[in-house]
């Protein structure tokens, strides 16, 4: 199934050109590897409203179905992405991050310390993930597999309900 994204890449120091943005172009190549497209991408400084907008434009474009931010999802006092989402969200999809969470936990202890959120706007899933490159890949990674069966369901698709029944 073809699905497009948007990436998002929430950052001060790569907004102020004192880090390169390695993480959104690591999501890019991840979501490419599985066939997927990436129709836009974007650089905003950890600030509530920035974030906000950049979400609230791409959720209301129909050929977006799937929104993924990497950063601010930590505890640093400027870490907002989470609360930027929840502003944005009609309805919680807290199964994404808890499932990303738990996976993560097997990997490093450090993934409790990740705040993020999913949830949907309008037809568009928004998915938070961290910040680093390695931390924003294997997240994407867990939750990769089910996107296709989502994004169905989000645009009413009939054929998903099949995929209810048949769902191992
Ligand atoms: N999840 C995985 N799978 N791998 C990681 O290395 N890093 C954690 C966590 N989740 C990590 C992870 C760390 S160190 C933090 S602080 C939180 O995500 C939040 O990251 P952020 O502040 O960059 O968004």
């Amino acid at each position: 199934m073809s699905l497009s994204f948007a990436i998002l890449t929430v950052s001060d120091r790569s907004f102020a050109g004192q880090r390169e943005d390695r993480s959104g172009p690591a999501l890019a190549r991840a979501v490419a590897e599985r066939g997927w497209t990436v129709v836009e991408t974007d650089l905003v400084p950890d600030d509530i409203e920035a974030i906000r907008s950049a979400l609230l434009a791409w959720s209301r474009r129909p050929d977006i179905a799937v929104i993924l931010t990497t950063g601010g999802t930590g505890f640093g006092p400027r870490d907002v992405t989470p609360e930027a989402t929840r502003q944005v969200i009609q309805r919680e999809a807290p199964g994404l991050a808890e499932a990303m969470r738990a996976a993560s936990l097997r990997i490093t202890p450090h993934a409790m310390l990740s705040r993020a959120v999913a949830g949907i706007r309008g037809r568009t899933l928004i998915v938070n993930l961290p910040g680093s490159p390695k931390a924003a890949v294997e997240n994407f990674a867990v939750i990769a597999p089910v996107l296709p069966h989502a994004v169905q369901l989000l645009r009413g698709d009939a054929a998903a309900e099949q995929g209810h029944r048949t769902a191992a």
